[in-house]
């Protein structure tokens, strides 16, 4: 059964129209953008959800867009209580309340492919980490990784990835800081390997960090956003602009799609090979 037939006898023809296509779930706790027109009937579509899904136990309305520098949205609770859970991805655990630190569930793709790269021996950089589940992801892939620091400015996003470290059994490959990338990255008086950027909206200020965090040949996957019709052309000028400033050369080894972020807009991801 899904939601729709759940609701098939709460909610009138014009008002089943109107239900979200797709609800985000992070471990037992739902996420759904309730239409103003179905404001009187979040209650009994949060009890649909859960009779579809038995497995929720809080359902959400999201209350507008993520904002601000932690990138949270507004969540109102509209069944159950608790907004902390425990999300499990390809035998990793993570740990969160998903009102205090980011978290999507729909990255899991993306993670493996990018662990799916590192190389044993590598030092890796995460930036803008959240609660860890790129850095950790990574440590689970490839154990023989050399060490990964995961860069995050939220303090309970931090607390929840150095919990996470733990809870993962990687804290000889992991290290959470706690830190603006601005000052934490270079504070580390190391060079990477490889550094991951998924911050969309806002990694491209940050580039010049990461050249200056990378070896003299390394690997920088740089995320971004855009609309569809020209996905890539301006993170390319970005990054082109970015290279020549730090002297660096760099070559385009991928270009992809990674999420839709909004009608029309995609987040994507675009790997660089750089070299001095
Ligand atoms: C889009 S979220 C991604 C989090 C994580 N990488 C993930 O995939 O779950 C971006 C994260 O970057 C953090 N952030 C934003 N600006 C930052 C900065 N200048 N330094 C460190 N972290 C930052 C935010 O708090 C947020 O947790």
């Amino acid at each position: 059964m899904n939601l729709k037939d759940a609701l098939k006898r709460k909610l009138s023809k014009k008002e089943l129209a109107m239900l979200p296509r797709a609800f985000d779930v992070v471990g037992d706790v739902a996420m759904i953008e309730i239409p103003p027109g179905l404001a009187k009937k979040k209650a009994a579509i949060a009890k649909a959800m859960q009779q579809v899904h038995p497995n929720i136990r809080t359902v959400c309305s999201k209350l507008g867009d993520r904002s601000g520098r932690y990138r949270l949205r507004k969540l109102e609770v509209v069944l159950g209580k608790g907004t902390e859970t425990e999300h499990r991805e390809s035998g990793c655990r993570f740990r969160l309340d998903v009102r205090q630190a980011y978290f999507s569930g729909r990255e899991g793709t993306e993670r493996q492919r990018v662990a799916s790269q590192v190389k044993p021996g590598e030092k890796v950089l995460v930036m803008f980490s959240g609660v860890g589940p790129y850095a950790i992801v990574i440590a689970k892939r490839q154990p023989k990784v050399g060490k990964v620091y995961a860069v995050e400015v939220n303090p309970k996003a931090h607390a929840y990835a150095s919990e996470n470290v733990r809870i993962n059994r990687v804290q000889l490959k992991v290290e959470p800081v706690c830190g603006d990338v601005r000052k934490a990255c270079p504070a580390l008086r190391q060079r990477f390997d490889r550094i991951l950027m998924p911050l969309p909206k806002g990694a491209h200020r940050y580039l010049d960090v990461a050249f200056r965090c990378l070896k003299s040949r390394g690997v920088i996957h740089f995320y971004h956003w855009d609309r569809e019709e020209d996905l890539y052309s301006k993170a390319l000028r970005i990054i082109q602009r970015e290279a020549r400033k730090a002297k660096r050369t760099v070559r385009i080894a991928n270009m992809q799609r990674v999420l839709p972020y909004g009608p029309g807009q995609w987040k994507i991801c675009i790997d660089l090979q750089v070299s001095e």
